[in-house]
């Protein structure tokens, strides 16, 4: 047995005390609002629908059928169907590359903040986790020469989200290329979980990494552009076929495949993107547009960096967040996320996601606005 064990997820736990008490609303989720399956196969016709309904319910394919594939791949400009395997969201890919990546003693280089899974699998494998440390005063941009320092002939990863997550920083391609070079002179795989790329708040999606970097690894999902994470479906792309074929093989242990009502209903949400993203992109913009007039006339101090992709912020308060956020929970039924759970330096931080509807988004933005303004710190 090992002698490692995973340490708790603390965002995932507080999700799991308060994401489905009956009548919170959410106003911390990463994701859109979702779409129905109704709403999904009203987007083909009917012969669609009846194909779905005979569809059998056996095991499918472990690295996710050919079709979904190709689709997937067709979101990136240089990759085709071989270079990716679909997995039970982005978490199973990050959980497998890690497993089959990581021995005790190596280490990996995370950003600070960020999403707590790769890190935490990484620490039960006994690697050590690495942390570079993000500013708002630098708009959440890695400093590279920190980063370079930070690496050694024992690190087998780095590990960064683009866009970045929770603040919606945008990483430039010149920042991928210089993070790459990093990565090249440690030996290190260069893995950017690009989840909230697409979602692009002014403008075109910024290149994925893995369509500049060759040897790059890239984690993806159907949750968090098009609203899905009931279909359980991500994937991981390379163009290494031993990674690849380390991941398939893990995934014996794991999952053994996907879900095949996941796969068809992604397979037709990727069939018409545009058509899904586009309500849930313009409710978005409006609803930033709120929050940066909320914040513009806050009496508090609230600092922040306008995210340019995804469907969160990072907010900066004068007070630790936690019990601020435990309040509109409890009492107000609004679910923002405290950012301890991102570590002890966020505890003045509080996540707020705006991809809800905008009558869901501007209730909760008045009501969180109005208990700030008469909170008194504790
Ligand atoms: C950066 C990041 N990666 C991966 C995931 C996992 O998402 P899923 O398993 O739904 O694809 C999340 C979920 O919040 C995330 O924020």
């Amino acid at each position: 047995m090992s002698a490692y064990t995973l340490p708790e997820f603390t965002l995932e736990r507080w999700f799991a005390e308060f994401e489905f008490v009956p009548g919170i609303r959410n106003l911390a989720a990463s994701c859109p609002f979702s779409a129905t399956t109704q709403e999904l196969l009203e987007l083909e016709d009917a012969e669609t629908t009846a194909r779905y309904l005979r569809l059998g319910l056996d095991y499918v394919e472990n690295p996710g059928n050919e079709r979904l594939r190709q689709g997937i791949a067709n979101l990136y400009t240089t990759l085709e169907s071989g270079n990716i395997r679909v997995t039970s969201g982005a978490s199973e890919s990050l959980f497998l590359l890690i497993l089959t990546t990581v021995r005790p003693g190596d280490n990996i280089i995370v950003e600070d903040p960020t999403y707590g899974n790769i890190a935490g699998v990484a620490q039960s494998q006994g690697a050590e986790v690495r942390r570079l440390p993000l500013r708002l005063e630098q708009n959440w941009k890695p400093d590279i020469e920190q980063l370079a320092q930070l690496v050694d002939h024992k690190t087998r990863l780095i590990y960064m989200t683009h866009s970045h997550h929770p603040t919606g920083s945008v990483r430039t391609v010149e920042e991928m290329q210089a993070i790459a070079k990093v990565a090249e002179r440690a030996g290190a795989i260069f893995v950017s979980d690009e989840v909230f790329r697409l979602i692009a708040l002014d403008g075109t999606p910024a290149p994925s990494v893995i369509d500049v970097i060759e040897q790059s690894v890239v984690i993806g999902d159907m949750t968090k552009p098009w609203g899905l994470g009931g279909l359980r479906v991500g994937w991981i792309a390379s163009r290494n076929a031993e990674i690849l074929k380390r991941v398939s093989a893990a995934r014996d242990y794991s999952t053994m495949c996907g879900s095949a009502p996941g796969e068809f209903l992604a397979e037709v949400t990727l069939r018409h993107t545009q058509q899904i993203m586009a309500p849930r992109l313009a409710a978005a913009r409006s609803n930033r547009q709120r929050l940066t007039d909320a914040i513009a006339n806050s009496q508090k101090p609230i600092h922040w960096l306008s995210p340019q992709a995804g469907y969160t912020a990072l907010l900066q308060l004068p007070f630790s967040t936690e019990p601020f956020c435990r309040y509109l929970a409890e009492e107000k039924r609004f679910l923002l996320l405290p950012g301890y759970v991102y570590g002890k330096a966020y505890e003045r931080f509080m996540r707020i996601g705006f991809g809800c509807s905008t009558e869901r988004f501007t209730e909760g933005l008045e009501t969180m606005m109005q208990v700030l303004q008469d909170w008194n710190g504790n």
